[in-house]
Order: C-alpha cells, then structure tokens, then sequence
C-alpha cells in the first residue's frame, strides 16, 4: 500500500520525528517540532549536504543571523516584491493565498496579478465557507520586528539566509584569496509568514534551508568540474517545451540549460537527494516560466519530488545575475566587487574617492587615519553627500568637505567587476518529508501489518538496533558491551531489551533503523550474534571479534 501524508505523519508523530507545535496552547498552521528521531534525521541530512557541497565543493561555510535589518530587504527588494497575491473571502473573512486556490483550476495561478486575477476568481467557490466574494491584494511575507528596547530600528525575520552572505561579500572574497569562482554556503533558519499554509509540513512559516551562493565571474562561462558529471541523466522540464530524459552532457550541448554553473549543481543536487533516499524516478528538474521566476533571478531550475502532495519544489537552482550585490552596492555605497587580471595592462579612466587630510583631522581626530583608509573603499560611482561608513563596528558620518572624487588616466593591470550569483536554495524540511514518503511501505506478513520506513543508513536516526535476546546477565554483558562500542565509534543506536524479539524488529523497521544485532544463548558459545537486515528480513552470523569493521562497512553500503 501506498503512503499518504495522513500515514507518513501518523507514523512520524508515533515515533518521534514531526508533529505540529504548540499543541497544548492549540497548534499555529506552519509551525512544526522535530522530535528526538526527527531531529536525528535533520543533523544526517545536512550531514551529507554538508559532506556534498561545503566538503567536496570546497565552499566557506558561514552562520549570520535571522533577524535582519529593514534596510537589508529593502536593498534586496524583498520589501517590494517579495509578496504572493492573496484573497480576502468577504462572506467568512478568511484568506487564502491565490496560488492554491487556483491549484488544478488555472494552468499557472503562479504567474497571475492582482490586475487579472479578479475573473478568474469569480467563479471559485470559498474553500471555508462556499461563498463566491473575494477581493484581493499583494502580502508581503516577511515577519517583520522591531530591534531594541523602544523598537528604534525596524527589522525583519530573514526569509532566505542568502543576504547574510551578500552583505558579507568583501569579507568573504577576501578570505577565498581574492579567487573567482568560489562559493559561500549558509544553514538556518527562513521565515516566511505564509498566507494560509495547508500542507503540513510543505509549507512552514518557520523552516530549515541550506544555501549557496556561488559568485563567478561573468565572462567566465565555463566550469570545469561538471566534466565529471556529463553523465548524469535527468528528467527536465524546460518552460514552454515538453519533458525530457537527457544527460547532462546533452542538455547543455543542446542549449536546454545554458549555464555550466547551474549544470554542475544540477547534478549535484540529484546526487545528494539521491543519497538522502529520494527516488530518481520521482525526481524532476522544472525550468521556471520567465513571469514565474523570482524577482531578483534570470533563470531558475526547481529540483521537484513527487510526493502525495505532488510534484514538491524543494531545491531552487536560480541565477540571480549581479542583482544581489549590485543591489547592496547601489543602497550603501560599498564596493561589493571582485577584480580581474586583464591581459594587457591598459590605459584607463580611474574614479577614486580621495581623502581630503586636512579635513578629516579637524573631524576625526585621531580617528582620521582609519576613516581615510576606509574611504579607499567606498565605490566612487556611489560617493556623494555625507557617506556613512562602518570600521571595526564603529560608524562614522564623514561629511562631503572630508573626501573628493578624483578622476585620473592610469595604467592598470587588472579590472573590477560585480560577480554573478549561482544560487542552489535547499528547503530541507521538504526533503525529509520527501525521503520518509519515498521509504514509506506497508506490509502484510502472515496476515499482520507492519510499517516499515527504508530510510537510507546514512539518514536513519538510529543504525543499529542492538537487543539481548533475553535477560541472562551473560547475554545482555555482551549485548551492553557492543551497544556502548558501537556508541564510541559515533555510530548511533537503540538498546532495547523489551518485549518479544519480534516487536523490537518491528519497533526498529518503524522507525527505520536499518539493521538489528541480537545476541542469544548460542552467542556465549560461539562468540558471534545474528544481524538482520530491515530491508529483506534476512540474517547472518557475524563473529563478536571484528564485528565493528562490519558494522560500520554495513552503513556505508558495504553489506554482508
Ligand atoms: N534564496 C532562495 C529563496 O529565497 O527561495
């Protein structure tokens, strides 16, 4: 039998990976707890993304925080655009976001505007209520907050982490040693206060995402490392042309994806949801239609998962242009550029910002020296009026009369340029919810039903389940010594010494634990236990000396 999302979370609340919040003070749509289980599935996850992306990909990893200052979303335009068009039912006052109302009704609700959508909700009925009266409007979908104690700077829960990074761009270029391409990722938390979330956990307004941005250099259209994935086959949807099975060699060779960039984290992407137990036959690759695409982004690939919800978004592939950092350079003035060696020196026109000292010292004092430094790096395009700039976490406001643009002829050897941005966005709650329906089976042995959830070793919160198969003291010192073994070797376990050896099987299928080590009364002759396989039910005798070379070949695919 198929699984359903009334049975993946049935099971997942029985067993302690997901459930609603706040449950005693009556549940908020969009906010979900991760249990002990869950949150062990969650750490395995960003495990292999990690090992994936940051470890073979050679990415910085950083950490930023979630509230964020108004200016930030508004340099970015999220203030402005990042909206999703709502309705308001006038008969029962509830709202309903425009997109899955419209789900199965219009071909794409997703590309609909508050302009044109009036007729087409005209006849649609209220999902609450029945009634047709709907009016309709833009929601911003950023929480917003406000920081300090009198709330004197506006501010918002960060509804993607990939700012933190572009904020930080000099820094960063600087610690990748000033080399084009290179690639910053980031783990945590998103916000987005979601209209009116249905989905369980598909829709959180509070989720987990990993993100990458990968800044190169516009002129730069090759990347070698997809060389080593021209292989992979993939399912894509290119917008507006029917779908396709096409290596990644042939879609780039016939101009279906565009970028080498983009190409190579395709592939990488179908790797790492492959490994955290993704189907392949069920995983797509959709190009976004050119009015659906996010408001700062050129091109976008969604990594899609077909679930009982249907085909899921969870991975956005995006090419965000220089629309980020120019953005960022355009709002503060800062030179949120990387450079190139040009190949013969040339003559050129150079615009710099030039200290006036005389100036600074009545100002600054003996502060002048470090805010002439700093004024070095202030875009000179961008520098008029007061300039407001930030040394070491101290502001200073250096008034016009302080600094001069001066244009001069140079000659220079190398040039500055604002990246482009290849962006792999990960919504990891929705790969796990994806990985537990694709593992999800039921079976029927001997007329009793049993669940069993094929999580993949890696993703399984618990490797090994390891049972005494009765209380002998010699029987369960064995038993304690190969859990507490197995616990230092970092692999994680459940001892579990109750109930029949059959309910303890079947207590760790439920919960995905991909094998069992029983030891019996004939471990205390032979020195060797039985393990069984969750996924086939079959066993073997493994001697007591080597087993932890076993066991940990076991998990990393190595079986018996
Ligand atoms: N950073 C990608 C997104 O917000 O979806």
């Amino acid at each position: 039998m198929s699984a359903s999302p009334d049975k993946v979370m049935a099971l997942a609340r029985r067993r302690g990976i997901l459930w609603p919040s706040f449950e005693v003070h009556g549940k908020v749509a969009g906010f979900y707890d991760y249990g002990p289980a869950g949150t062990a599935i969650k750490r395995n996850v960003l495990e292999v993304w990690r090992r994936t992306f940051v470890v073979e990909g050679g990415l910085l990893e950083i950490d930023t925080p979630s509230v964020t200052p108004y200016d930030v979303f508004e340099a970015s335009g999220h203030v402005e655009e990042f909206t999703d068009l709502m309705a308001k039912c006038g008969s029962c006052g509830s709202f309903q976001k425009v997109e899955g109302l419209l789900d199965g009704i219009h071909p794409n609700p997703g590309t609909l505007t508050e302009a044109d959508v009036g007729p087409v909700l005209a006849d649609v009925k209220c999902p609450d209520c029945g009634n047709i009266d709907w009016s309709s409007s833009e929601f911003n979908l950023m929480f917003s907050t406000a920081i300090g104690p009198e709330g004197g700077r506006k501010g918002f829960l960060r509804p993607e982490t990939a700012q933190g990074i572009f904020v930080n761009f000099s820094i960063l270029y600087r610690l990748a040693r000033e080399r084009m391409p290179f690639g910053v990722a980031q783990v945590g938390r998103g916000f987005r206060n979601e209209i009116s979330p249905r989905q369980g956990p598909i829709r959180l307004r509070e989720f987990n995402m990993a993100e990458i941005e990968f800044f190169v250099d516009p002129d730069e259209a090759a990347y070698p490392p997809l060389s080593e994935h021209l292989e992979v086959v993939f399912n894509l949807v290119p917008a507006g042309a029917n779908p396709v099975e096409m290596t990644a060699g042939d879609a780039i060779k016939k101009g279906l994806v565009c970028s080498e960039y983009l190409m190579y984290f395709m592939a990488r992407t179908a790797t790492f949801l492959e490994t955290v137990g993704i189907d392949r036959g069920r995983l797509r690759f959709r190009q976004h239609e050119e009015n659906e695409m996010a408001h700062y982004a050129e091109d976008c690939w969604d990594a899609e998962i077909e679930t009982s919800y249907g085909w899921i978004e969870v991975v956005g592939i995006a090419d965000r242009s220089a629309y980020d950092l120019q953005a960022h350079i355009d709002h503060t003035g800062k030179e949120l550029k990387a450079m190139r060696r040009l190949e013969e020196p040339v003559e050129m026109r150079v615009r710099k910002v030039v200290p006036v000292m005389k100036q600074l010292g009545r100002t600054f004092r003996s502060d002048a020296g470090i805010v002439a430094e700093a004024l070095g790096t202030v875009d000179p395009d961008a520098a008029t009026g007061k300039l407001v700039i930030e040394v070491d976490g101290r502001t200073f406001e250096v008034p016009p009369e302080c600094y001069e643009v001066s244009d001069t002829v140079e000659t220079v050897n190398v040039e500055r340029f604002v990246p482009r941005v290849i962006e792999p966005s990960f919504g990891i709650d929705r790969i796990i919810y994806s990985a537990l329906e694709h593992a999800y089976r039921e079976e029927d042995r001997d007329g009793e039903p049993f669940t069993v959830l094929s999580l993949s070793p890696e993703v399984a919160p618990w490797k090994f389940g390891v049972f005494p198969l009765v209380s002998d003291d010699g029987i369960v010192a064995i038993a304690t010594s190969i859990d507490a073994e197995l616990r230092t070797a970092g692999v994680d376990t459940i001892y579990d010494a109750a109930g029949s050896i059959g309910r303890r099987y079947a207590r760790m299928d439920e919960i995905g634990t991909p094998f069992c080590i029983t030891v019996d009364h004939d471990s205390l002759d032979d020195s060797s236990v039985t393990i069984r396989s969750r996924d086939d039910r079959t066993q073997v005798r493994v001697p007591v000396e080597g087993l932890m070379q076993f066991c940990l070949n076991l998990i990393k695919g190595e079986g018996p």
